[in-house]
């Protein structure tokens, strides 16, 4: 019996010891990567320099400033078009095994189209990477983080088919320039925000408004557009470049808010990110089922073949099916879903899932007041079910974080956020085996929040947007991120 003891205690110890001697939580594995990323429209500024075309973005902010909630615009944002090298040592501080970062599709093509690229704007990402080479930091290129060139709106932006053309192309001329730089790839950033909120909605540029149609559209183009995307690094740059190429998908956790809900908040995930998922990373393919028969149903036309959601053909189901190398997950908070039986049927996309949704946090902030809540067991619920449902893949976290709507230097609420989220990541490897391969800080400093402009703050650096110099200075939770990232433990 004593023996027994003394194996058990030993045991213990060793538990101890590998959670991280003094630490309370489990070490990340060995393998295992740290980030923190940004977006071009975001942070670079320089709107019109350097031969850079016009985006959505720049037309939408400049004529409609009213849609934006400060009025602002990213004509200046960060400046981080000059201000590159700075940003770079904010990463080296941090200690990142990488940065990742979108392209600006107009400072390459500046209308979008294929035939007139401009080398100051190949120049200028060989700069940022030869950098990041130099400093031994990985880069993960996002090519589509939703600043579409506005010449490409003359023929109607993503709901055109021919988008997959003038996009593989544009992916074909950065896999050349950079992909011996480039160790992951992104094609999209987030399909539902940018079909939904975008062409459904009047949220995102060029917020067409066209609800229920033209999301629908623009999901449709978009997953072909990544799946040809896929083909080409995989057939012709892969053997070259040896480097990996996956989609980003914004999967917020839905938690029936009774046990009656379990149906209605399946369906919700399903209309929110199951059909952008389930075509790629599912070996069924296609679009969910549930999400045909509701917005077939709605639609008061006959069967699937009559919706508003388009078809795929069988070859094109084979088409797009496993092209990933891994899931890109954005990943921010929790809500709670219940049915919303009595709904209108008037069409709009927030109609056809017929589920309403509230707040699910105890925390000190609410959804009213436009901070995020903190709920760290909705990201371990969403690794399981995203592992469960769509054969664990691996799963590489490209965003996470917390919003603040004030200048807080002294953070602790983020620094709260993202010990929660860290030590529920580290649960879900060790405890449900969900296979997540890397994780990523959203955002490396405060910059352009889209339609909430500069009033909603992600940065773990905060950015002074009155002084023209923009200098960057470290919030509390930039050395809580440093101490983790080098402890690879959840240290304060
Ligand atoms: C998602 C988007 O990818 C990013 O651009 C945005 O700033 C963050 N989430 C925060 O809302």
């Amino acid at each position: 019996l004593f023996n027994m003891f003394r194996v058990v205690t030993i045991f213990a110890l060793f538990a101890v010891f590998d959670r991280g001697c003094w630490a309370t939580s489990y070490r990340f594995p060995d393998n295992f990567l740290f980030g923190s990323a940004t977006s071009a429209y975001q942070i670079e500024g320089a709107w019109n320099e350097s031969g850079k075309g016009e985006s959505t973005w720049d037309r939408h902010t400049h004529t409609h400033p009213e849609m934006i909630i400060d009025g602002s615009n990213g004509d200046i944002a960060c400046d981080s078009y000059h201000k590159y090298e700075e940003d770079i040592e904010l990463l080296k501080y941090l200690g990142v095994d990488f940065y990742r970062f979108s392209l600006s599709w107009t400072r390459i093509f500046p209308s979008g189209f294929p035939d007139d690229i401009n080398y100051e704007g190949i120049n200028h990402y060989n700069k940022i990477l030869n950098l990041l080479v130099a400093n031994n930091i990985t880069a993960m290129v996002t090519l589509f983080h939703w600043d579409l060139p506005q010449g490409l709106m003359a023929v109607g932006g993503m709901l055109n088919p021919r988008f997959v053309t003038f996009y593989t192309e544009y992916a074909r001329t950065a896999f050349e320039h950079f992909g011996d730089r480039v160790q992951y790839w992104l094609t999209f950033n987030e399909p539902f925000q940018t079909c939904v909120f975008a062409y459904g909605d009047l949220m995102l540029a060029p917020a067409l408004g066209i609800s229920g149609i033209a999301d629908y559209l623009c999901g449709h183009n978009l997953l072909k557009a990544h799946a040809a995307v896929y083909h080409l690094y995989n057939t012709t740059y892969r053997p070259k470049f040896k480097g990996k190429i996956g989609i980003s998908i914004s999967a917020d956790w839905f938690e029936p808010n009774t046990t009656d809900d379990e149906v209605a908040a399946e369906r919700i995930r399903q209309f929110w990110y199951g059909m952008y998922i389930q075509p790629v990373f599912s070996s069924k393919g296609d679009y969910p089922d549930v999400v045909k028969e509701y917005i077939a149903y709605h639609s008061s036309l006959e069967g699937y073949k009559q919706s508003r959601l388009p078809q795929f053909t069988p070859d094109e189901i084979n088409y797009i099916k496993g092209t990933y190398d891994f899931m890109g997950l954005n990943h921010y908070s929790t809500y709670m879903a219940s049915e919303a039986p009595n709904i209108s049927l008037e069409t709009s996309y927030y109609n056809d899932y017929q589920v309403s949704l509230s707040s699910a946090g105890d925390s000190i902030a609410n959804d009213s007041n436009g901070l995020l809540e903190i709920v760290p067991w909705g990201f371990r619920k969403l690794l399981v079910w995203l592992k469960d449902t769509y054969d664990d893949p691996d799963i590489f976290v490209t965003e996470n974080g917390i919003n603040d709507l004030d200048d807080v230097i002294d953070d602790k609420r983020r620094i709260s956020y993202y010990g929660q989220y860290l030590e529920a990541l580290l649960e879900a490897i060790y405890i449900d085996n969900v296979n997540v391969i890397a994780y990523t800080i959203w955002s490396l400093m405060d910059n352009y929040e889209w339609y909430l402009g500069y009033t909603s703050k992600y940065g773990i650096y905060y950015v002074n947007f009155s002084d023209p110099d923009r200098p960057r200075i470290p919030k509390s939770s930039a050395h809580f991120i440093r101490n983790v990232f080098g402890n690879r433990t959840v240290v304060s």
